[in-house]
C-alpha cells in the first residue's frame, strides 16, 4: 500500500524544523528524492518506497518512536504536570514531533526504566492486566528481609485494599537493618512493590526499574538519559 506524504511535513516531524525551516533547506538544494533534488517542499513522497536525504544524511524514517529513559527521581510519569517537570519533557527535541507518552508509571521518587512510544497498540497490550508483562526491580528496603517475606511473595501478596498479587519472585541480594533485593512482579498496581513491602512490614527507601518486558535498563544510561530500542528489541516487546 502507498502511503505518500507531503514532503515539508514529513520532514518536520522528524526534527527538520518548522515547514518554513524546511522550505529554506529545499532552497539551497540540499534535500534529494532518490538522488533528486527535491525542489518543491510541498511535494508528496512514499518514506517507505523512496529515499530520502537531508545534506547527505538519509532520513531515518519512522512511523513510531520506542524510546528507552533511565527515569530520574523528581520528574512524573506524564506528559503535562503543573507543577513538576514530565519525562515527556527529558526526551531530546528530535523526538517531540511524534509525540511519546510514558507506557506506564514509575512514581515521582522511583528511577529506572521506562518505555516512551508513540505506538498506542503496543502500549496498550503491555499495559493489559491480562498480559502479565514482567517488571523487575531493584530495591533498598527498611528492614531485614528474610526467607519467609520470600516465600510470602511467591504465594502473592494481600494488599492494603484485599487485592492478593500475583506470585511475585523475591531475591535477596543483601539482608540486614536495610535489605537489598531484586523483585520481579508480573503486573502493575499502583504503587505495587511499596505496598508488597509494607504488607510484609517494611519500607522500601529506593525503588529502580531494572527491566521491562524481558529487557534490561541500558546500563550506560544515566538518570534522565534516554536512547531508542533496537529493531530487535522492539521485536521482544512485540512478541510478548
Ligand atoms: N511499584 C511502586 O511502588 N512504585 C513504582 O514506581 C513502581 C512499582
Amino acid at each position: 500500500m502507498r502511503n505518500t506524504q507531503r514532503l515539508d511535513k514529513l520532514l518536520s516531524n522528524h526534527g527538520y524544523g518548522t515547514r518554513k525551516e524546511i522550505k529554506q533547506l529545499i532552497k539551497r538544494g540540499i534535500v534529494k528524492v532518490d538522488g533528486e533534488i527535491v525542489k518543491d517542499s510541498g511535494m508528496h513522497v512514499d518514506p517507505m518506497a523512496s529515499t530520502i536525504e537531508i545534506d547527505g544524511e538519509k532520513l531515518n524514517y519512522r512511523k513510531y518512536v520506542y524510546i528507552m529513559l533511565n527515569k530520574p527521581q523528581g520528574v512524573v510519569s506524564a506528559t503535562y504536570d503543573n507543577k513538576y517537570k514530565t519525562v515527556v519533557d527529558l526526551l531530546p527535541e528530535e523526538y517531540k514531533p511524534f509525540e511519546p507518552f510514558p507506557a506506564g508509571r514509575l512514581d515521582i521518587d522511583t528511577e529506572g526504566f521506562l518505555l516512551m512510544t508513540n505506538d498506542g497498540q503496543l502500549a496498550h497490550e503491555l499495559l493489559s492486566p491480562k498480559k502479565h508483562v514482567p517488571k523487575k526491580y531493584y530495591a533498598l528496603v527498611e528492614g531485614m528481609v528474610t526467607e519467609d517475606d520470600k516465600e510470602k511473595f511467591r504465594e502473592g501478596i494481600v494488599l492494603d485494599d484485599g487485592y492478593k498479587t500475583l506470585p511475585a519472585q523475591l531475591e535477596i541480594i543483601r539482608a540486614g537493618a536495610h535489605s537489598e533485593v531484586e523483585l520481579v512482579i508480573n503486573e502493575g498496581k499502583f504503587h505495587q512493590v511499596k505496598r508488597m513491602f509494607i504488607a510484609v512490614g517494611k519500607k522500601v527507601k529506593y525503588l529502580r526499574r531494572i527491566e521491562f518486558g524481558g529487557l534490561r535498563l541500558d546500563e550506560s544510561l544515566k538518570p534522565g538519559e534516554c536512547r531508542e530500542l533496537t529493531d530487535d528489541e522492539v521485536r521482544i516487546l512485540k512478541e510478548r
